[in-house]
């Protein structure tokens, strides 16, 4: 019998790429999704890929009767990984009713159904952005947390409170934060990647679509941080490593092997990239000049992150497999794949 695993916001970015790991190490995956960022499409791919098409329901889990019913209905699965949520920083700022109520409403009410059906397993999608701006570097996982500058952040930052205190109260269930720095890259397929709605906010996708055409230039925001080369310092991570950590998470709930009921891991590489590295990286690799200017700063962004990957490595035995120029590629491929252009 195969373990059953239930994926939230699995037709994402970072959940399509796990539930395609999740299939190739003889998982059944049920997504549930509400579309909101995604396409059904991802399935046909996912299908393509792996030869198996997951199970979906479309649901919006901010629907506390809806998401029962369904987890009642697979109330024989070992674990949800939770990735449905609303990513996008300048959006939460504008909108940060919509990312409360989203992120946290369907938190409560998938944790709520959880443990009404005893599946004692739970995987959580976190950020380095819970860490605010570090007081020493490399982040490790005993780090102070600070209020994110963002609601969206904020959401991350109480999601894992309200994860540890109902961990606290409910002997059954484990629980396993991941804290992923900046994730980049796609599948070697070229199938999927990320598909960011509307204008992109993170750097990989600005720089793809700069360079295939869609956006004229890219803003890199501020050369005057106190870096090597003054621009922010961050720490690239490529999505397939990243979706690999998630399933060596499922296996160690599975296998009991946890040293506390919730723990947390940082997933990054352990190095640090500047915005110009990446740019000069990217050219190198593509072999062709990107359109940038330099501009202002952007509110919020922190000088330097990088992650002490040491735990996740002794703890989950994860290391990440991809150069930074491997990332870039598959960005670059994915892009270019999309866009039908050779
Ligand atoms: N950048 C630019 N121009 C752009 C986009 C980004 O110069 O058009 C720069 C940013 O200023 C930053 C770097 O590129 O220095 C990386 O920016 P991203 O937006 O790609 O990533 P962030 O580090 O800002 O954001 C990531 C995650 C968020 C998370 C945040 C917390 O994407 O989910 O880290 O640190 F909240």
């Amino acid at each position: 019998m195969k373990n059953k695993i239930i994926v939230t916001g699995g037709c994402g970015y970072i959940g399509s790429h796990t539930v395609i790991e999740l299939i190739e190490n003889n998982y059944t995956v049920i997504i549930l999704d509400d579309l909101s960022n995604s396409t059904e499409e991802t399935l046909h791919r996912i299908e393509k890929i792996t030869n198996v098409k997951p199970s979906f329901i479309n649901i919006d889990l901010k629907d506390e009767l809806k998401t029962k019913k369904v987890f009642k209905e697979h109330k024989d699965a070992k674990a949800v990984i939770n990735f449905a949520a609303h990513k996008a920083v300048g959006e939460s700022v504008q909108k940060p009713l919509m990312y409360y109520k989203n992120n946290l409403y369907s938190l409560i009410n998938t944790l709520t159904a959880l443990t009404e059906n005893t599946i004692n397993g739970f995987i959580f999608s976190s950020s380095a952005t819970v860490y605010g701006t570090p007081k020493s570097l490399p982040i490790t996982e005993q780090s102070k947390t600070q209020r994110p500058f963002s609601p969206y952040g904020n959401t991350k930052k109480i999601a894992e409170e309200i994860i540890d205190d109902l961990i606290k109260s409910e002997t059954n269930l484990s629980a396993i934060s991941l804290r992923y720095f900046n994730p980049i890259g796609a599948h070697e397929s070229g199938l999927i990647g990320e598909l960011p709605s509307g204008i992109p906010n993170n750097l990989m996708p600005y720089i793809t679509q700069t360079a295939v055409g869609i956006r004229e230039k890219l803003m890199v925001y501020g050369n005057d941080y106190p870096t090597k080369d003054g621009t922010p310092i961050r720490d690239y991570i490529h999505v397939v490593d990243l979706a690999k950590a998630h399933v060596l998470a499922v296996e160690r709930i599975i296998k009991n092997q946890q040293e506390k009921p919730f723990e947390i891991f940082n997933l990054g590489t352990g190095n640090g990239f500047s915005v110009l590295d990446i740019i000069n990286s990217f050219e190198e690799v593509t072999n062709s000049k990107l359109n940038y200017e330099i501009t202002d700063r952007r509110a919020g962004d922190v000088p330097k992150l990088f992650a002490s990957i040491d735990l996740v490595k002794n703890k989950l035995g994860w290391k990440p497999s991809k150069s930074l120029n491997e990332m870039i590629k598959s960005s670059w491929d994915w892009e270019r794949k999309l866009n039908d252009k050779s």
